[in-house]
């Protein structure tokens, strides 16, 4: 594979479009309008400069100027149709993707493209059944940030052939150096299936004033050898998705512990988003 298309160049799409440019594919990235575009090739280019800056680029790779030469901004979804894979990264919302694979079936033209969803808890089915197609759609489900954490989650729906699966982990470990596991299409896949109760079960505790935010992090980096403790890493993954994940997860499970807290829910109202806004459980200058 080739010609690699990202969809959406938002926190994630942004890092899944430097990895696949930095191991030498050429990258279309698409965004649903100009200023998000214009944002979206701002992260590539900041993102770019820093690994040049710390020396992370390999002599294979180039420099960020050649890395960026292969990575082209677009707002039009027709400049997907002559890619190999297709990475879909837009926001976690079911209608959305959706519509989405309905478009993109009726664009890209290579019969045996991949259409892959980095989607953090929406079933792999709704989008394969969405297209013509669903044997060559599959959850290739990467961590932030992307350039920096090894795992992708390989997520097959029941109708996902073997084909599709085995070209995703050979271009997944083959050209993205990354390591998958293999999960079944079930809300969460793995890690946040783990991880999000974990970080609501750490949101209800602030909430009801048992322990600071400080205090809670601090707890579970010196006693339980965390990188980042949960609430830190929920602003580190945008309030909005990690809100997102946990309905999701609630729709198919149906079990308390996935519920929203309201403090996650007034927060996502309010636009405190973490990170990406400046401010979510602390504040970023
Ligand atoms: P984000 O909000 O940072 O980026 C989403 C981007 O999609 C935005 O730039 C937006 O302009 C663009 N967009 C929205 N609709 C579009 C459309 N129809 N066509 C083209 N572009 C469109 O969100 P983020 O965090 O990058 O998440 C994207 C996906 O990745 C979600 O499905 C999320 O669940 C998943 N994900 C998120 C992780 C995280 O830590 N934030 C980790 C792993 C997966």
């Amino acid at each position: 594979m080739k010609n690699v298309a990202v969809i959406g160049g938002g926190l994630m799409g942004s890092g899944i479009a430097e990895v696949s440019a930095r191991a030498g594919h050429d990258v279309v990235v698409v965004e649903s309008s100009d200023d998000a575009a214009k944002a979206a090739l701002g992260r590539l280019e900041k993102s770019l400069e820093r690994a040049e800056a710390k020396g992370k680029l390999g002599a294979a790779e180039g420099t960020a100027a050649d890395v960026l030469a292969r990575i082209r901004v677009e707002t039009d979804l027709d400049s997907t149709a002559d890619r190999d894979i297709v990475v879909e990264a837009i926001v976690e919302s079911e209608a959305a993707k959706v519509d989405l694979f309905k478009r993109l079936d009726s664009i890209v033209a290579a019969p045996d493209a991949i259409l892959a969803s980095n989607t953090s808890s929406i079933p792999i089915m709704k989008l394969g059944v969405a297209t013509s197609r669903p044997t060559q759609v599959i959850g290739i489900h990467f961590f932030n940030p992307v350039p920096v954490l090894q795992l992708v989650e390989l997520v097959p729906s029941l109708l996902t052939s073997p084909d599709t699966t085995e070209r995703s982990r050979a271009w997944v470990e083959g050209s993205l150096s990354k390591q998958a596991i293999d999960c079944q299409d079930r809300a969460g896949f793995v890690v946040n299936a783990l991880l999000v109760p974990f970080i609501l079960s750490a949101i209800r505790m602030y909430e009801s004033g048992f322990a600071s935010a400080e205090d809670i992090d601090r707890g579970l980096v010196l006693g339980a050898a965390h990188p980042q403790g949960p609430l830190a890493l929920a602003d580190l993954i945008g309030l909005d998705t990690t809100k997102a994940v946990a309905e999701s997860l609630y729709e198919e499970f149906k079990e308390p512990l996935y519920a929203a807290p309201p403090l996650l829910q007034r927060m996502v109202d309010a636009g405190l988003l973490g990170r990406k806004t400046g401010r979510g459980f602390y504040t970023y200058s």
